[in-house]
């Protein structure tokens, strides 16, 4: 990695725009946490989606979350969230192609089912396994970005970590890690952002355009010439057919894969980002735990992802069958609401609080199954390389007093923090 980060930051500027992100996702919505703890004490599955259980109008589900003139049920707790997600025959993920996420990333892993699914899955999987995340990842993408990140702020008083380190840094480390250079990595953002924020028809198309010939370049010239890197390892990679053939990946199946991975990878870990260092600067004794052994930073990252999630996940009924008692006919439409199910008190005491010494159980914010978060240690070492970096450099790190306190908000689908105003020393 040797590009100048500090040359990039006016491109940088203004992208990490948080409010945007909210606006997109239906607006902002104030702490949804009582309203889980409610729906958790009647029980596991309710009629109706997300926001209308809150009490809340449908189209507060966000976005594409809540389609006119289905039939929504919601579920929330740990063990009926687990279950959706496992019993994969009879909640599908036909809920994203239903929401027109086909349109937006193409053909991709995450509206795939069964053979099919597995098998494009397994061409990349070995990239994303802990091993892969804690040497190739970190070795060569993640820890020569995190270095240039802190060089453009570490000489100032105060900084921004939202604006100028936690949103950059997920974003770069998926593009690098495809094999695309600064500039590109942003340029595609920025077009990738504008595909889902920009609601009229021909920005969308003129966006997708514009992805798709920095896409083209990068994927032609792995294919003439391969490196160390994933768009490499897809453009060489071979996928084998129902009827037992072998080919290699069209450019559609790699550009989608592309995107997919671009917007699920930079957009959930910027946020999550900001949460563990959020719920560790307002837990100063467990802040000094951490800072006494960094070894402990990994209970930390797990238990912010349990403690705060985006709320709201998609599948849908795809035969008639019962889940905890309810049943629910094909064709209705599920919202997983994982954001409840990791604060279901039948499984972690108090679990309100954020406490990174709690025995560890495993949550559903990188959900469960085989849809489970090809990225998650990836981002899991994102985020310990980050905070452990800027934990040693700035012992002293601490809210700016002459700034708001940082608040998280977001909309239901997508909940993190603004701006994240610290003095360094
Ligand atoms: C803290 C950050 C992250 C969180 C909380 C998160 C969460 C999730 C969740 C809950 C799912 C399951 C969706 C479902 O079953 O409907 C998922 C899937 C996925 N995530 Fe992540 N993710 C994160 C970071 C990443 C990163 C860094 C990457 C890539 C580098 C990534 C790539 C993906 C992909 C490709 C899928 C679809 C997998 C499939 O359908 O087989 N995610 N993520």
């Amino acid at each position: 990695m040797s590009q100048d980060l500090a040359n990039a930051e006016s491109a940088l500027d203004g992208m990490f725009d948080f409010q945007a992100l909210v606006d997109a996702g239906g607006g902002a919505l104030d702490d949804p946490y009582p309203g889980f703890a409610a729906l958790l004490a009647k029980g596991p599955v309710h009629k109706g989606s997300l926001a209308e259980c809150l009490g809340l109008p449908p189209e507060r589900n966000g976005g594409g979350y809540y389609i006119p003139g289905n039939d929504y049920y919601t579920v929330v707790s740990f063990a009926a969230v687990s279950n959706v997600f496992i019993r994969k025959d009879d909640f599908g993920v036909e809920a994203y192609l239903d929401m027109g996420i086909g349109d937006e990333f193409g053909d991709t892993i995450l509206t795939m089912e069964g053979l099919r699914h597995r098998r494009y899955r397994d061409l990349v999987q070995e990239y994303f396994q802990p091993a892969a995340a804690g040497s190739w990842w970190h070795d060569v993408v993640i820890s020569g970005l995190v270095e240039q990140l802190i060089a453009t702020f570490e000489d100032r008083p105060s900084v921004d970590l939202n604006a100028q380190f936690f949103g950059p840094l997920p974003l770069q480390t998926v593009t690098a890690g495809f094999g695309m250079s600064l500039d590109e990595g942003i340029e595609f953002r920025r077009q990738l952002a504008a595909r889902v924020y920009d609601q009229s028809p021909e920005g969308r198309i003129e966006a997708r355009e514009a992805a798709g010939k920095i896409l083209e370049r990068v994927i032609r010239e792995r294919q003439a010439q391969p490196q160390d890197d994933l768009v490499s390892r897809l453009a060489h990679a071979v996928i084998e057919e129902d009827d037992g053939s072998r080919r290699k990946l069209n450019f559609d199946e790699i550009a989608s894969f592309c995107r997919l991975v671009v917007f699920a990878g930079g957009e959930t870990t910027w946020r999550q980002l900001g949460i563990a260092f959020y719920a560790l600067l307002n837990n100063p004794s467990q802040l000094a735990d951490v800072m006494a052994d960094p070894s402990l930073l990994k209970n930390a990252i797990l238990e912010s992802t349990r403690w705060y999630s985006d709320a709201l996940f998609p599948r849908k009924v795809m035969r008639d069958t019962v889940l905890h008692g309810t049943e629910l006919p094909a064709g209705t439409q599920l919202h997983v609401a994982i954001g409840a199910a990791n604060r279901d008190p039948e499984r972690w005491d108090h679990p309100d609080r954020y406490d990174i010494h709690r025995p560890y159980q495993r949550s559903v914010a990188f959900g469960a199954g085989v849809h489970s978060c090809l990225g998650q240690h990836v981002a899991r070492q994102e985020i310990a390389t980050a905070l452990g970096a800027l934990f040693e450099r700035f012992p002293n790190i601490r809210w700016d007093p002459a700034k708001p306190l940082p608040r998280i908000t977001g909309s239901m689908s997508q909940r993190g923090l603004g701006d994240l105003h610290v003095l360094l020393r």
